[in-house]
C-alpha cells in the first residue's frame, strides 16, 4: 500500500507528488504561473529537507553547465527523506550511477562507454534502428487497426533498440522492462505488483538486476563480444577494473535510462500529434519533417522530470540565497515551456523553429549520454508512420504514469489504417 498522502494546493507539491504528474495540462498551467512569479520556488514541506525549484530555462541551463559549483551527489533524484532512509535501511546499495558521480570520478567512468554514444557511432547503427522500427510497424499492421500505442509499440520498440546494443537477448526484454518500471515508476500502483510500498519495489528490482547482471559479467568476461555489456563488464577506470558496485550501477543506468524515457517521448509525442490533425497531415505529406517533429516531441514531453544539484558554496539566484550544501531541483518540463525561449511555448508545433533549444537532455558534464539514440529512435518511427499510415486517431483517453522522476503517457489507445 502506498503511504503517499493525497495532493494539496501547495505549489511545492507540483514537483514531488507522483499523482500530480498524471494530469499534465493542469501541471503545466500551474507551473506557467510559477515561472512568471517564482523563478526560484522555495519548497518547505514536512516530508523533504528544504529545496529550491528552478523553473526557467536560463537558470536550468546555467546551473546544469556549472559542474564546479553544482554537484550531483548520491541524492540526485528527489525522494521524501523518510523514504530515502527506509530505502537505505532495506540494504539497498547507495546509488553510484554516472548520474550520482561527480568531477574526475564521473569523467573517468563516463569515458568507459563514451565512444559508443558519439554521433558517428550511433549513426552507424541507423540500419539496425530501421530494422527494429520495421518490426514494430509490422506489428502495428498485424494488430489490425487498433492498439495501445504506448504499451504495444512505443515501449517494446525503444526497449529493443537499447537491449540490442546491450546484447541482452529478446527473451529477457520483458524482465528488463519490469525491473525498470519497478525502479522508476515504483510509486505507480500499476507497476508496484505485490510489493508493500515503492521502496520495497525498488529494492526488489535492484536485487533482481544484480542477479541478472552478475551473470552477464561472468559471461562477457569469459567470452567478450562486440556488445555494450562486454564494454561494461571489462571496463577499466584509471587502469584498474571498475569496482563491483560501480559496474552494477553502470549496467542499471544504461539498461534503464534508455527506454522508458524514449518511449514516453514517442508515446506522448504521438498523443500531442493526434490532437493536432493538421500537423499529422503535414507529416504525412512531408515525412522529412520527422527530424524537427522528433525534437518537438522530446521538448513537449520532457520525460525526465527533474534532477537535483547541490551548491558547493552559498549562491544567489534571482534574489534567493541557496546555502552551501543547499539543493535545487532542475525542472526540465517547466524550462521546456519557458516563454522567454520558445515562441508560443504552450503549443505543440512540429514546424517550430526553436525546437532545438530543448533542454530535455540536460546539459554540461552529465548531458544525456544516449541523446543521439533517443533522437534517432523517435525520428525513425515518426518518419515511418508518417509515410505508411493513411489515418490514425485517438480511441480513448490517454493515461499518464504517476511518477515525479521519469514519466509520461503509459497508455495511448488508437485506431488507424495503413496505406
Ligand atoms: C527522450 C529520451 C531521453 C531523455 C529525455 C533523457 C534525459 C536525460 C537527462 C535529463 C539526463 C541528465 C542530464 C543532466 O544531468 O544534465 C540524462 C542522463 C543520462 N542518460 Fe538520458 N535521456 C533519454 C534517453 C537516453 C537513452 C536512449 C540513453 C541510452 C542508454 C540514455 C542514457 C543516459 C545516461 C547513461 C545518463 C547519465 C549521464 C551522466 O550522468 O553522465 N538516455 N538523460
Amino acid at each position: 500500500m502506498s503511504l503517499i498522502a493525497p495532493p494539496t494546493e501547495d505549489p511545492g507539491e507540483l514537483f514531488g507528488h507522483p499523482q500530480l504528474w498524471t494530469d499534465m495540462a493542469t501541471w503545466h498551467r500551474r507551473v506557467a504561473e510559477l515561472r512568471a512569479t517564482h523563478p526560484v520556488l522555495a519548497v518547505e514541506r514536512p516530508e523533504f529537507e528544504p529545496f529550491w525549484v528552478l523553473t526557467r530555462h536560463a537558470d536550468v541551463f546555467a546551473v546544469s553547465r556549472d559542474n564546479d559549483h553544482w554537484l550531483n551527489t548520491t541524492r540526485s533524484v528527489l525522494a521524501p527523506d523518510a523514504e530515502w532512509e527506509r530505502l537505505l535501511a532495506t540494504g539497498l546499495p547507495v546509488p553510484k550511477t554516472l548520474v550520482h558521480l561527480d568531477s574526475e570520478e564521473h569523467r573517468l567512468h563516463r569515458q568507459v562507454t563514451n565512444d559508443w554514444f558519439k554521433p558517428a557511432a550511433v549513426k552507424h547503427r541507423q540500419p539496425r534502428i530501421d530494422e527494429i522500427a520495421d518490426v514494430f510497424v509490422a506489428k502495428m499492421r498485424d494488430l489490425g487497426g487498433a492498439c495501445d500505442f504506448a504499451r504495444d509499440i512505443s515501449q517494446p520498440y525503444t526497449l529493443r533498440v537499447i537491449m540490442d546494443i546491450y546484447g541482452v537477448p529478446e527473451e529477457d526484454e520483458a524482465l528488463m522492462m519490469e525491473l525498470t518500471q519497478g525502479l522508476f515508476g515504483s510509486a505507480d500502483p500499476e507497476f508496484m505488483g505485490e510489493a508493500e510500498n515503492p521502496e520495497a519495489k525498488m529494492l526488489e528490482s535492484v536485487m533482481r538486476f544484480v542477479q541478472y547482471f552478475n551473470g552477464i559479467t561472468e559471461d562477457r568476461r569469459a567470452c567478450p563480444t562486440d556488445d555494450l555489456a562486454s564494454v561494461i563488464a571489462n571496463g577499466e577506470v584509471d587502469g584498474c577494473p571498475m569496482g563491483d558496485l560501480e559496474r552494477l550501477w553502470y549496467y542499471i543506468i544504461v539498461a534503464t535510462a534508455g527506454h522508458d524515457t524514449t518511449s514516453f517521448a514517442l508515446s506522448g509525442g504521438m498523443e500531442a500529434l493526434l490532437r493536432e490533425p493538421d500537423q499529422l497531415e503535414r507529416l504525412h505529406l512531408a515525412p522529412e519533417l520527422a527530424g524537427n517533429a522528433a525534437e518537438e516531441m522530446i521538448r513537449w514531453t520532457s520525460p525526465v522530470r527533474h534532477f537535483m544539484r547541490y551548491a558547493t558554496q552559498e549562491s544567489e539566484i534571482h534574489g534567493a540565497t541557496i546555502p552551501e550544501g543547499g539543493r535545487v531541483l532542475l525542472s526540465y518540463p517547466s524550462a521546456n515551456r519557458d516563454e522567454e525561449v520558445f515562441g508560443d511555448s504552450m503549443r505543440f508545433d512540429i514546424n517550430r523553429p526553436d525546437a532545438d533549444k530543448l533542454i530535455s537532455f540536460g546539459l554540461g558534464a552529465h548531458f544525456c549520454l544516449g541523446s543521439q539514440f533517443a533522437r534517432r529512435e523517435v525520428r525513425t518511427m515518426v518518419a515511418k508512420l508518417g509515410e505508411q499510415l493513411a489515418h490514425i486517431e485517438l480511441a480513448g483517453e490517454p493515461e499518464w504514469s504517476a511518477s515525479h522522476f521519469v514519466s509520461g503517457v503509459k497508455h495511448l489507445p488508437v485506431t488507424y489504417a495503413f496505406n
